[in-house]
């Protein structure tokens, strides 16, 4: 596996390489849902890369982008164990510029949900997802269906900015237990993962009575209120694929996410029908 921090020694590896290229991009701390995203690439491509960068503009202001978890030499190991093979690990140095033009967030799907609870998040998404895209030009990008408004709105941007990358939707692994794998669940206590529990368990009691032939959105949301007492509820949201709000579940076109705050700790999940 090949370490490169440097955006032109990349570059010139890539354009002497012809081959199908996967991309993985990731802030680190990696877990088997990255894994499942490498073995997704490795499967489709002959050449995979991961990029580990910790994006300074998706933090809001407050938000304490020095306490994001680092691990590079466990994460370095994981990738030469999954079978990586390019690793770039640049610095913000190499990726942003003073005064900069930048690509925003659109006015509704990018501040809602995710969006209004962190305001401005998904600029900086999109703009380091964009650098990244343009660097690594690769063939097919992976990226996992648990940050679902993440993913809808990255393939916007490369649908909007006619950009030439295959993007791979890949479903969200979850412990044994059920909770989804996230970085974030490092910061749960025993008592908190006990609770953290209620989310996955709304989806599924949602699932069941989509299962049973119930459509309306008010009365699954309101089960799945019920079910997530007394945690901090973010949202708890019934929409398109698209993205806009719906009445009534459609198979195939619908997905239903969650956002709850377990002791200091917001997690996410969702599932798609
Ligand atoms: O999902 C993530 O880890 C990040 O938002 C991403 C896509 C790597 C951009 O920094």
């Amino acid at each position: 596996m090949k370490i490169i921090s440097s955006v032109t020694e990349l570059k010139e590896y890539l354009n002497k390489q012809n081959k199908s290229v996967g991309y993985v991009a990731t802030m680190g701390a990696l877990h088997e849902g990255h894994i499942s995203l490498i073995k997704n690439a490795k499967r489709d491509n002959k050449l995979v890369i991961v990029s580990i960068f910790v994006n300074p503009t998706q933090f809001l202001q407050g938000e304490d982008l020095e306490k994001y978890p680092r691990k590079d030499k466990a994460d370095i190991e994981i990738c030469r164990l999954s079978g990586v093979d390019i690793l770039f690990m640049p610095q913000a140095g190499e990726l942003y510029f003073d005064d900069e033009v930048k690509i925003v967030a659109p006015n509704v799907r990018g501040y809602i949900l995710e969006g209004a609870t962190r305001p401005g998040h998904f600029n900086g998404v999109l703009r380091v997802v964009m650098k990244l895209l343009n660097i690594v030009k690769p063939t097919n990008a992976y990226f996992g269906k648990k940050d679902a408004q993440q993913l809808h709105l990255i393939k916007l941007m490369v649908k909007h900015y006619f950009l030439d990358v295959n993007i791979v939707e890949v479903d969200t692994l979850r412990d044994s237990d059920g909770l989804a794998l996230s970085s974030r669940n490092i910061y749960l206590s025993r008592e908190e993962r006990r609770e953290a529990l209620k989310i996955p368990k709304s989806l599924y009691e949602a699932s069941k009575l989509i299962s049973s032939g119930v459509r309306s959105a008010q009365k699954i949301r309101l089960e799945m209120l019920n079910c997530l007492k007394p945690l901090d509820i973010g949202y708890v949201a019934i929409l398109n694929r698209n993205f806009e709000p719906i009445l009534e579940v459609e198979l195939s076109n619908t997905v239903i996410l969650v956002e709850a705050v377990v002791g200091e700790t917001r997690l996410l999940d969702n599932i798609w029908l």
